[in-house]
């Protein structure tokens, strides 16, 4: 991969280029979380996205995306969104970069990956984790691996359209072999928390179902959020986001909201407290506990959340008959994308080859199978 991508640089610019790249993630649970100022627990994988990058000697800035075979070309002073969507996570690193810096000189950066995209494995968070982490290395503009997480949040923000939580950046950037992190998305305080459970696997199920209204959908569930703390507000002044509240103080005000609105508080309340309970259940090597939260999890996701589809509750339902599966449930923002599985080591090939097949006669689609290998966040690749 990384030869393909300096051949590809020197295809399309001059010079020598240096080269980084930042992972994927996987989140092994605390979904939806983030933007509730909750918990999550996402490890670094082993996909990534590669970027090759080096100076101009003028202001422009070109891109090229390998994977798309397309360029984009514009400067400092005209960065703006483009409906061509993929350069976006670039330009809203760039035009923040811009506003903190205005003197700096325009840059070349040829992009691959091998993060399976829309499999929600976070490849647009990689994408922006790289441009950043690379950008930042050769201006020498000296940002913290954590004001870097928050720069690619607001690019989403501002330049997809997403309003994102934290976890996908911060999970690309600050990852580290053989770990999940736990973070806390209010105070940033994280701490790493060994993700192997012995004689078990982790395994990613792709549904290779990508939902076209997710973004939409994923700003509708944070807008559901915001208005459930503004009701919570006027009984208990204390609040500041589902965080802060507990289920009876929830009850309490039922009656002003809307069902779905309830509904939505009730997941995030009880997923926060998941991410803390999977912790002592992680530390204390007790596959089966973790598991049974990963269920409660999914059937929360799928009917209270309802960010799941027909698809990922199917590829659950498999796993949850299966045996030697000790939890399974979608995963990520929702709407398509991969399940996580929890499965003894010996029963990996068959369900896979189980899923794969009633999957298959279910939907007429293909369904792959992943293991999890985790990784260190964003670095230089020598080459
Ligand atoms: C997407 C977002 C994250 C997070 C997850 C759901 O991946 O980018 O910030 O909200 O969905 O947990």
């Amino acid at each position: 991969m990384i030869k393909q991508l300096i051949e590809k640089y020197y295809l399309h610019f001059e010079g020598q280029p240096y080269v980084f790249r930042a992972p994927g993630r996987v989140n092994i649970i605390g979904e939806h979380t983030d933007y509730n100022d909750g918990f999550v627990l996402p490890a670094a994988i082993d996909k990534y996205i590669y970027v090759a990058i080096n100076k101009r000697a003028d202001r422009k800035i070109h891109l090229f995306a390998a994977d798309y075979n397309a360029s984009y070309e514009t400067d400092w002073s005209h960065i703006e969104p483009t409906t061509l969507h993929w350069p976006n996570y670039i330009l809203g690193i760039a035009a923040q970069l811009y506003r903190k810096n205005n003197h700096l000189s325009g840059f070349n950066i040829c992009i691959d990956g091998n993060i399976p995209i829309g499999a929600g494995l976070s490849s647009s968070a990689a994408l922006g984790s790289a441009a950043i982490f690379a950008l930042n290395a050769i201006f020498e503009t000296g940002f913290s691996l954590m004001e870097m997480a928050l720069m690619v949040q607001q690019a989403e923000h501002e330049y997809a359209g997403v309003k994102c939580g934290i976890m996908d950046p911060f999970a690309s950037l600050f990852g580290k072999k053989d770990q999940a992190i736990k973070l806390d998305c209010r105070s940033l305080q994280y701490a790493y928390i060994p993700i192997a459970m012995p004689g078990y696997q982790w395994l990613l199920i792709n549904s290779n179902v990508k939902h076209k209204l997710a973004s939409s959908a994923y700003n509708e569930r944070r807008r559901q959020c915001e208005e459930a703390v503004i009701i919570l507000q006027k009984r208990f002044n204390q609040v500041k986001s589902l965080r802060d509240v507990n289920l009876h103080q929830l009850d309490q005000v039922a009656h002003e909201m809307e069902t779905t609105v309830y509904l939505r508080s009730k997941y995030i309340i009880e997923e926060i407290h998941r991410v803390s309970e999977a912790c002592v259940q992680l530390a204390a090597g007790n596959a089966a506990g973790v598991g049974a939260l990963m269920f409660e999890t999914h059937s929360g996701l799928s009917k209270d959340y309802e960010v799941s589809c027909i698809e990922l509750d199917f590829l659950v339902d498999e796993a949850r008959y299966f045996p030697g599966v000790a939890g399974s449930r979608m995963m990520g923002g929702g709407f398509g994308g991969c399940t996580l599985n929890l499965v003894k080591d010996e029963q990996v090939a068959a369900l896979e080859a189980h899923v794969k097949g009633s999957y298959q006669a279910a939907f007429g689609k293909e369904a792959y199978g992943y293991l999890v290998e985790t990784s260190d966040g964003a670095a230089a690749v020598p080459f």
